[in-house]
């Protein structure tokens, strides 16, 4: 099977990936956080960041685990970086290089675990040939955030993408699918898998 070019995202239930003020030190922006409860929930999640506990026999759990195994390499956008700089631990989830887009170069930020950022200037496509190289028979995944998933699908780089819809209310904050047309987001639907939590949609792009 070739690798696939995908992303996955949370989304409060008024369609919101942050909330305002998102910046370093306010991560996914006031109320944001609660968007991503579910994960930590998880066994998996918290065994990448050294935390221990968490479900281990749920199928949120099955999905983080197979999100981080199947994924290769990363592209994010600079402000997704920012708050990550300043937030992850040394040994960073990812595991594997990131991309980050950008127009101030930067050399690259090795991290504990298999983690190098590295800050690429020359746009997605670059991004995108470098990730795939490094990635091999794993899949991509755009990391976010929204202007930077925006770009990649009004290219037509995308083929799958999951968004995990949590019962939160964001009320203002950044978007997702802000600015595209409906000819650019042409999606059938694989499956929906839901717990208390969360609700996991799981699309694939079509011509
Ligand atoms: N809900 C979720 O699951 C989720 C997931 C990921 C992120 N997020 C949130 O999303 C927010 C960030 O998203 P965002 O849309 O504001 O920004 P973003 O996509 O993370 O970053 C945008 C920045 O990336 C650089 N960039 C983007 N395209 C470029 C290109 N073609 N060439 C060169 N540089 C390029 C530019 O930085 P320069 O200033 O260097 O030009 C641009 O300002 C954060 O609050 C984060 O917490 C949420």
């Amino acid at each position: 099977m070739s690798s696939k070019v995908f992303f996955d995202v949370g989304l409060s239930l008024d369609g919101y990936m942050a909330g305002p003020n998102a910046r370093p030190g306010n991560p996914l922006g006031d109320g944001g956080p609660a968007m991503h409860g579910w994960v930590f929930e998880t066994a998996s999640f918290r065994e990448l960041f050294g935390i221990p506990g968490g479900d281990s026999s749920s199928a949120d759990d099955a999905l983080i685990r197979r999100l981080f195994s199947r994924t290769g390499a990363y592209v994010m956008g600079r402000r997704m970086f920012d708050e990550g700089e300043v937030g992850w631990p040394e040994n960073p989830p990812f595991r594997a290089p990131v991309y980050v887009l950008t127009h101030s170069p930067r050399e690259p930020w090795v991290r504990q675990g298999g983690t190098t950022f590295h800050f690429v200037t020359d746009g997605i496509e670059s991004a995108l040939a470098q990730a795939k190289a490094a990635a091999g028979d794993k899949d991509v995944r755009i990391s976010g955030g929204a202007d930077t998933i925006r770009q990649y699908i009004q290219a037509g780089l995308i083929d799958e993408c999951t968004v995990h819809v949590t019962p939160a209310l964001l009320g203002a904050g950044l978007r997702l699918l802000d600015q595209l047309v409906p000819e650019e987001l042409k999606l059938e639907t694989v499956s929906a898998i839901s717990s208390k939590l969360v609700t996991h949609l799981d699309y694939r792009f079509t011509a």
